[in-house]
């Protein structure tokens, strides 16, 4: 749970050392026609003859920290890696920005399903952070940071050095630069694992039950860190966790899913406190 309240400019906690910054172009431009960031458009995600996303429509406004709950098979993490990019649509269309993600314009202005070099453009928009950390385990924590800017962004290495080291300081690991993934708590693996996903300068930031995996000790710290860059970046964020208390502090909205629809959205104050939903009811009942 976040804990200490944090001055409201978009600067880094002074304890934290250097800021996170959000990509420039993260910030709605002037005359911005209100689209929202993300706007899932019917789709529907299968698996064989299962259905796990079933003609699903949501949207996340830019800037907006959104909580995704729902029963184990819900298809929560069916659409962060959707959103990833890490599996394609079978039906319906994904919006980011205007644009869609999963697919692409034809000349006569038709929507074909995009390629995978279409998709590894839209991935370089978005960051993910998973319950495992899947760090590369044969890489220095620096090298795990660094690798994609300067593979998949181009930055050179002086840069991307420079910036994993403020990232580093950002999340308390300055001291491990030289580590290997073997030599670090499971907090601190995740703590590498969120630095990683700001490297790339980041829109939208998907957090997957990214507390699951550690010991009991180690939740609060990582979830204050959560709490500094949703408090203090504009990044948007959508959030999987069972992490009631943390989803009240730095949700503006949360999705209630079931069988791959959204049973009812709300700020936390109403969806925690007078659900709509029986199903809601019940799964809140079982996990709170
Ligand atoms: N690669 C796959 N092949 C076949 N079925 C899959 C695949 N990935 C997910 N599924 C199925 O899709 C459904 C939704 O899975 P998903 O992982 O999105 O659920 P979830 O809401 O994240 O659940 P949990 O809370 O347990 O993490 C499940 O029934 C799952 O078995
Ligand atoms: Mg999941």
């Amino acid at each position: 749970m976040a804990t200490e309240p944090l001055p409201p400019q978009k600067t880094a906690s002074a304890d934290r050392g250097a800021p996170v910054t959000a990509p420039e172009d993260a910030v709605p431009a002037a005359g911005s026609t209100g689209e929202p960031l993300v706007r899932f458009d019917k789709v529907v995600k299968r698996y064989g003859d299962h259905v796990v996303l079933d003609q699903l429509d949501f949207t996340v406004d830019r800037g907006e920290h959104v909580t995704l709950i729902g029963p184990s098979g819900s298809g929560k993490t069916t659409i962060l890696r959707l959103l990833m990019t890490l599996e394609k649509v079978s039906d319906g269309v994904i919006w980011v920005n205007g644009s869609p993600l999963s697919h692409v314009r034809t000349p006569g202005g038709a929507l074909k399903p995009a390629g995978e070099k279409e998709l590894r453009e839209s991935r370089k928009k978005i960051g993910m952070v998973f319950q495992q950390f899947n760090l590369f385990p044969n890489m220095k924590v620096l090298q795990n940071i660094t690798e994609a800017p300067i593979s998949v962004l181009g930055k050179d290495r002086e840069e991307a050095e420079t910036r994993a080291r403020e990232l580093l300081d950002l999340v308390g690991l300055a001291g491990k630069v030289d580590a290997h993934p073997s030599q670090l708590s499971g907090g601190q693996q995740q703590r590498v694992a969120i630095a990683r996903a700001l490297a790339m300068e980041p829109e939208i930031l998907l957090l997957d039950e990214v507390t699951s995996a550690l010991d009991p000790e180690l939740v609060a710290g990582v979830l204050e860190l959560l709490g500094d860059i949703a408090r203090n970046t504009d990044i948007t964020m959508l959030c999987v966790t069972h992490e009631m208390n943390f989803a009240r502090d730095v949700s503006e909205k949360v999705l209630m899913f079931d069988a791959g629809r959204v049973v009812e959205s709300g700020t936390p104050e109403k969806i925690f406190s007078d659900p709509s939903h029986e199903r809601t009811r019940e799964f809140l009942d079982a996990v709170l």
